[in-house]
């Protein structure tokens, strides 16, 4: 029988056999699964683990102070902490893409060239983490279990460009809600654990198109806006996974006398239990409708709002 309690103390045991003294480096997203590998690691082996969180500027809305807050010095774990505020060069680096797929792989490559630079500060490591869960391994086509549909920025790549000895997957073999409780028998906080996921290639792929720093603030906005009222209409909890998005289409609005030549944001929220498939959620008229002013009242060059309703499949979940 499965028992979470008894995975975490044995994982625990297991890592803190194979490091014995060694030193371990982790790239930290922020995310539920790579937060959840770095504690697990941190309760192991404590200040043995270093954590690099490369903030690539196309996180969610104060997500870069949220996550230092937690893992960095102030916060409750004893690990070494080190964020990389990579946001221009993700940026130069995007300018001037549209195309998905490329998109997807200059945020991986650029992420492996800042993660790579930091680890060379570091010297050699022991161990790298990394948080691979099993739907990752799975949806990357990695031993050939299905077609790739979208290159993933989180599984392969890293290990070549870093001078290390061994990886370290401990959630390789869990699904999404055996990554939460494992978190939660961690003692990480709910808000943490219950964190919806977060692609790696963050808002890069819910910006159909160019990606553009002034795009970013835009879907940034808009996406805590959302978020903010699914929760205080209690929604946050029976909803999978909930954002904006930045469509690339610009339309003609009315704003007092004046013309207006702007962007439109998509709403999604999608119920889920395995992310493989999902279904458009019914989210209450009165919601959207707040969220639709609100919105276009407070992000400045949006002048429409539309609602998602489309399933997987046909349609994924994130844009791109
Ligand atoms: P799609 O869009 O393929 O997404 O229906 C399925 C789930 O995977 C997440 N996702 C990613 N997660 N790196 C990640 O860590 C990625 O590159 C990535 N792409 C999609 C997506 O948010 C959804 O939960």
């Amino acid at each position: 029988d499965w028992k979470m309690d008894s995975f975490v103390e044995e994982s625990i045991k297991a890592i803190q056999e194979k490091v014995g003294d060694g030193k371990v480096l982790c790239a930290l997203s922020g995310g539920v699964d790579s937060s959840v590998a770095a504690v697990m690691l941190s309760k192991a082996v404590g200040n043995q683990l270093t954590c690099v969180f490369v903030d690539h500027g196309l996180l969610r809305k104060n997500e870069g102070d949220e996550v230092e807050a937690v893992f960095g010095p102030a916060g409750p774990y004893n690990l070494n902490f080190i964020r990389v505020n990579a946001q221009e060069r993700f940026y130069e680096k995007l300018k001037g893409v549209e195309e998905p797929e490329e998109k997807r792989k200059i945020i991986g490559e650029e992420f492996i060239r800042v993660f790579e630079e930091e680890a060379k500060k570091i010297g050699t490591v022991d161990f790298l983490v990394q948080g691979t869960i099993y739907p990752d391994v799975v949806e990357s086509g990695v031993g050939g279990e299905s077609t790739v549909i979208k290159s993933h920025h989180n599984v392969g790549g890293l290990p070549d460009y870093v001078d290390f000895k061994e990886i370290i997957e401990p959630l390789r073999d869990l699904f999404k809600d055996e990554v939460r409780k494992a978190g939660l028998e961690l003692g990480i906080p709910d808000y943490l654990v219950f964190r919806q996921p977060f692609p790696g290639p963050g808002l890069g792929i819910r910006i159909i198109g160019e990606v553009t720093a002034e795009k970013v603030e835009m879907v940034q906005e808009a996406d805590a806006i959302w978020r903010e009222e699914i929760a205080n209409a209690g929604l946050d909890k029976e909803i999978g996974q909930y954002f904006a998005a930045l469509t690339n289409m610009r339309s003609v609005g009315v704003m007092g006398d004046e013309r207006t030549y702007d962007y439109a944001v998509a709403l999604r929220a999608v119920t889920t239990t395995d992310f493989m498939t999902a279904e458009s959620a019914e989210i209450p008229w009165d919601v959207i409708g707040k969220v639709t002013s609100r919105i276009v009242n407070e992000v400045k060059h949006v002048n429409r709002v539309m609602y998602d309703c489309t399933g997987k499949p046909p349609a994924t979940i994130e844009f791109e």
